[in-house]
């Protein structure tokens, strides 16, 4: 019998994999299977970056090592989407690290900065890229996301003594999984603390671009004093529909960027040149590409948001993300609902708690399929929501 180490016991079980397993074998069996679990949207990558990895294959140059430096290209224009979108000035050379996806950065960062005896404040629920805390020496301070304080992640609710042993706080708004986002005066309060407390922010921020009815999300880095205390993170994943291709990047203080990419030196090599070309590609026409993507997606949204209605759940329209964090129907948890919802309608939704204990009593829905399709789904899940309701939980 194997032994594994008491920091793998330490993560929480990783409930994706079991849901594309069941999937998998549903749709062996010939079922038409909808899948809402996992933000990985149905619509192809850009034109652009198809076009561009295909010529750089071709040059031989892109199929060496990447190194942490990674292609320059990548990096200014990482730099000069920074200053279009948020007037953000960043130095590509020491502010900006090429990252194989953004999961990459996040759940290396914790063992750059943090010792034993160290606290790491992570969301519940939240994104699990964060629990690779669990695997460095520093102490993970669950924090519940609660729909009375919109979900923020308030640290004058923590005690002096939490604040003073807090090395790290994960932020991601706007928010996987509740859709909450952040106002100014909130990451202004926040900023002051971490300064006051010398605790980093990583701030993640993969659904910036992913934004409806006109609201546009900051950059941690457009206010002032974040720079010195903040890492954002940003990922080619959601906004272009490019998950699989594992292209994000860090930005922010130089010493975080060191302190970074010294780990990331030792477990891994850089993401693949010409997926950085194709990325440079696509990052100079962003505003074109998002376009469309935020269109697409707010019909989505819309079409989601009236279906769940009409079948009798309550939900609010969000401003941003591919998400919809719904209450369960009383008397089951999240997950013998999620349960019943894959084997009677054969759709998968994710469970809350499989974000962490904090999520029980809602499940997440993502985007992933256009509005037809969405409705659609609204129209199974009602149905058990129905049976739920007018039978009781137990059938
Ligand atoms: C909040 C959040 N952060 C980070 C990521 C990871 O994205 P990437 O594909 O860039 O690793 C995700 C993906 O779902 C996410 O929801």
């Amino acid at each position: 019998m194997i032994r594994v180490s008491k920091r793998l016991n330490k993560l929480p079980h990783y409930a994706v994999n079991e849901l594309a397993t069941a999937k998998k074998r549903m749709l062996a069996q010939g079922v038409d299977v909808i899948d809402l679990s996992v933000g990985d949207a149905d619509i192809p990558p850009p034109e652009i970056a198809v076009r561009t990895l295909n010529d750089a294959l071709a040059d031989q140059a892109m199929s060496r090592y990447s190194f942490q430096i990674g292609l320059i290209e990548f990096r200014e224009a990482v730099a000069r989407y920074m200053k279009r979108r948020f007037d953000v000035t960043v130095d590509p050379m020491t502010e900006v690290l090429p990252l194989i996806g953004s999961k990459n950065g996040l759940s290396h960062l914790p063992f750059a900065i943090l010792d034993a005896g160290d606290i790491c404040i992570i969301p519940e629920p939240g994104y699990p890229g964060y629990f690779g805390t669990y695997l460095s020496e520093a102490e993970v301070l669950p924090y519940p996301l609660e729909a009375s304080k919109d979900f923020l992640i308030e640290l004058d609710d923590l005690s002096e003594d939490q604040l003073e042993r807090a090395g790290l706080v994960f932020l991601n708004y706007p928010n996987n999984p509740t859709s909450a986002i952040a106002p100014i005066d909130y990451l202004t309060r926040t900023i002051s603390t971490c300064r006051k407390h010398d605790i980093v922010i990583a701030y993640d921020n993969p659904y910036c671009e992913m934004t409806f009815d006109g609201y546009k999300a900051p950059s941690i880095l457009e206010l002032p004093d974040a720079r010195e205390v903040s890492l954002e993170f940003h990922s080619l994943s959601k906004t272009f529909c490019m998950t699989g291709w594992r292209l994000g990047w860090a930005t922010g203080s130089a010493e975080l960027i060191a302190a970074l990419q010294k780990v990331k030196s030792y477990v891994d090599t850089g993401p693949f040149l010409a997926v950085q070309k194709a990325g440079a590609a696509v990052l100079d026409s962003a505003e074109t590409l998002v376009e469309s993507m935020q269109a697409e997606f707010a019909r989505r949204r819309d079409a989601a948001v009236r279906s769940f209605r009409e079948t009798g759940f309550e939900v609010e329209p969000p401003k941003a993300t591919m998400y919809l964090w719904i209450e369960t129907p009383a008397g089951l948890t999240s997950a013998q609902f999620a349960q019943r919802v894959l084997e009677d309608e054969a759709v998968v939704v994710l469970p809350g708690s499989a974000l962490g204990s904090s999520g029980e009593g809602y499940f997440r829905i993502a985007m992933t399929v256009g509005a037809d399709r969405m409705q659609q789904a609204a129209e199974r899940i009602g149905r058990v929501l129905n049976k739920v309701r007018t039978v009781g939980a137990a059938t």
